[in-house]
């Protein structure tokens, strides 16, 4: 019997690069939902729809085809078509096409599973908004993982300063509240803590404090 770990939790809290460090140590494959999401958005993105037009998008998924890979180093791949576009949806405005094609229920459905096929197959660690919820909720541990609006935005203004993106921090901020609402106000799977989840916030916690604090959640639970 395969494990699962879920954690969920809102924009910016640091999910993925905390997720990608214990699945290393637990040996686990670490799965980022959102990208896939994010394959949807830079879809629509491309073929000039609105992200809010859903009675142009529905028809765009049968056109979409998405799969996850891993490369050598055990890093995540996302394929849009068979083409490699992990980098292209990293930016703020697909981050924003993610968000608001991920509220259609129809693209959920789409996507959902994808991921517990590999949720089957393997010892996972997964990280997303509804994986605790609604992906898996038989998850063996599930973590709601947050933090300060402003300071997730800080840490996502220093990442896109770091790839060399021209941003504002009150930009980054302004996104990070919008998305918060978006993604905890839409009606199907919204953003919300399982109600047997473990509940950490890294609001005063630095990267390796935030690790160490996982890593020891998920061998105390296992
Ligand atoms: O985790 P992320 O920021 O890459 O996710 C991009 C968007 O996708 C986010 O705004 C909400 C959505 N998402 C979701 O609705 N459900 C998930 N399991 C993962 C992401």
């Amino acid at each position: 019997m395969n494990i699962a770990i879920a954690i969920d939790g809102p924009a910016g809290a640091g999910k993925s690069t905390i997720a990608k460090l214990a699945a290393k140590e637990l040996s686990f494959i670490y799965i980022d939902t959102g990208a896939l999401y994010r394959a949807i958005g830079l879809y629509v993105y491309r073929n000039g729809v609105d992200s809010k037009d859903v009675e142009k998008i529905l028809p765009k998924l049968e056109e979409i085809n998405v799969s996850l890979d891993f490369n050598d180093k055990g890093e995540q791949i996302v394929l849009l078509n068979s083409e490699d576009v992990s980098s292209l949806i990293r930016t703020p405005e697909i981050s924003m096409y993610a968000s608001d094609v991920s509220a259609i229920p129809q693209v959920r459905a789409f996507l959902l599973d994808l991921q517990r096929n590999m949720a089957k197959t393997n010892n996972v660690i997964m990280d997303g908004r509804d994986i605790g919820t609604v992906v898996l909720p038989d998850a063996k541990i599930k973590i709601f993982l947050t933090a300060s609006a402003e300071i997730r935005a800080k840490r996502r203004y220093d990442e896109l300063i770091e790839k060399g993106m021209d941003v504002k921090y009150d930009d980054v901020l302004q996104d990070v509240i919008t998305r918060d609402y978006n993604d905890s106000h839409r009606e199907v799977a919204p953003l919300k803590p399982a109600e047997d989840c473990i509940y950490v916030d890294t609001s005063d916690l630095d990267l390796e404090q935030s690790v160490q604090k996982l890593i020891s959640i998920m061998k105390e639970n296992m």
